[in-house]
């Protein structure tokens, strides 16, 4: 079967977007609207893997959900063209994740790092959800047959497990498939990962090893997408940097995360490389080199924090969004289901 080409993300509704999931994945669900059929869903399910005091209840659960709604709407994501709902208003996702249950094996679950990370040490007390999270976004995808997946770099390993997922089932259901009158048995596609730009990482402005993160202590430590012009000036004019003037080339970034940090915002930011960048400021002192910045990330992200603050204050406009967006992608996760289920042998009315 030949995949028309389809793009497909998620963003989890836990609090607190910050420059780096705005850097690291929605800058692309934004680009990939020119050149792509786009779903972009934010996946409530998943939400719920983790303990309730990092979801943080039903009343901030729905607040999260309408926020990371906004925050793809306020950063261009057009939900007329392209279909931008949550995860739970479509059945698809939890019907196809049983399937997946049977073909995914405990062994490849097992070796997830993100599970590891995120389970620590009292393993035996994560949630059977927290577990199976990689199969779960194997089906958020593979329901609408998606090709590419813009995701930042640590989704890297569900994404392979999402084609394993894929080529297993077409394996294991290779006659069924056929019999169904797909001829080169190719059900399911095997789902790349787009990971693209300079700054796919964006570290903290506290640590230039320590990943940008809504769970770190400290607020200086990231930009929130909601931060005002004057949060956003404060936090980069006190960013951890290191007395050396900005390296002229990009090599010598090598051993300074922090500067690195910086000039790869900066490039993310203005649309042009790492190197760019250090030709512009390359010798000069970190001072002039933030007051760029400063500039260019209030131009670039006040407007996006105004935008959703309008948002959020409008609930039913974004949850009609919401259910407009569900129905559409309902339409197509239902008939890939009646074709999956007719596969595996499942009886239903005819
Ligand atoms: N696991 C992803 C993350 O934490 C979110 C996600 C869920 C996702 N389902 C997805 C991303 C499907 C891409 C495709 O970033």
């Amino acid at each position: 079967m030949a995949f028309v080409e389809r793009v497909f993300s998620g963003v989890q509704p836990t609090g607190n977007l910050h420059l780096g999931n705005y850097l690291g994945a929605i800058v692309n669900f934004v680009k990939m609207q020119e050149t792509h059929n786009c779903i972009y869903c934010v996946v409530d399910m998943h939400a719920l893997t983790q303990g309730i005091d990092v979801w943080g209840g039903p009343t901030e659960l729905a607040r999260n959900t309408r926020e990371v709604t906004a925050a793809f709407l306020a950063a261009g994501i057009d939900p007329k063209k392209h279909i931008v709902f949550n995860q739970s208003q479509v059945a698809g996702h939890a019907e196809l994740t049983w399937i997946f249950n049977c073909v995914a094996r405990i062994g490849w679950l097992s070796r997830m790092t993100q599970f590891k990370e995120k389970a620590g040490k009292d393993r035996e007390n994560a949630s059977v959800g927290l577990y199976d999270y990689p199969v779960l976004m194997a089906a958020d995808i593979l329901l609408y047959h998606a090709t590419h997946v813009p995701v930042g770099e640590d989704q890297k390993q569900h994404l392979e497990l999402s084609r394993d997922i894929a080529q297993k089932f077409n394996n294991d259901f290779a006659d069924s498939i056929r019999a169904h009158g797909i001829a080169d048995g190719l059900f399911f596609p095997l789902p790349e990962p787009m990971i693209t730009g300079p700054a796919t990482r964006v570290m903290s402005l506290r640590d230039g090893t320590k990943k940008m993160s809504k769970s770190d202590a400290s607020d200086y430590s990231r930009i929130n997408l909601t931060d005002d012009a004057d949060t956003i000036a404060q936090k980069i004019r006190k960013a951890k940097t290191d007395p050396e003037p900005l390296p002229t080339e990009e090599k010598g970034l090598e051993t300074r995360p922090e500067a690195d940090n910086l000039v790869g915002i900066f490039a993310a930011l203005s649309g042009r490389s790492k190197q760019q960048v250090l030709s512009d400021f390359g010798g000069g002192q970190f001072s002039a080199f933030k007051n760029a910045l400063v500039e260019l990330c209030v131009v670039k992200l006040a407007p996006i924090a105004s935008e959703m603050k309008r948002l959020v204050a409008d609930p039913g406009h974004v949850d009609a969004i919401l259910v407009d967006g569900a129905n559409r992608a309902r339409e197509i996760a239902e008939a890939n289901m009646v074709k999956t289920k007719d596969i595996v042998g499942f009886v239903r009315k005819a």
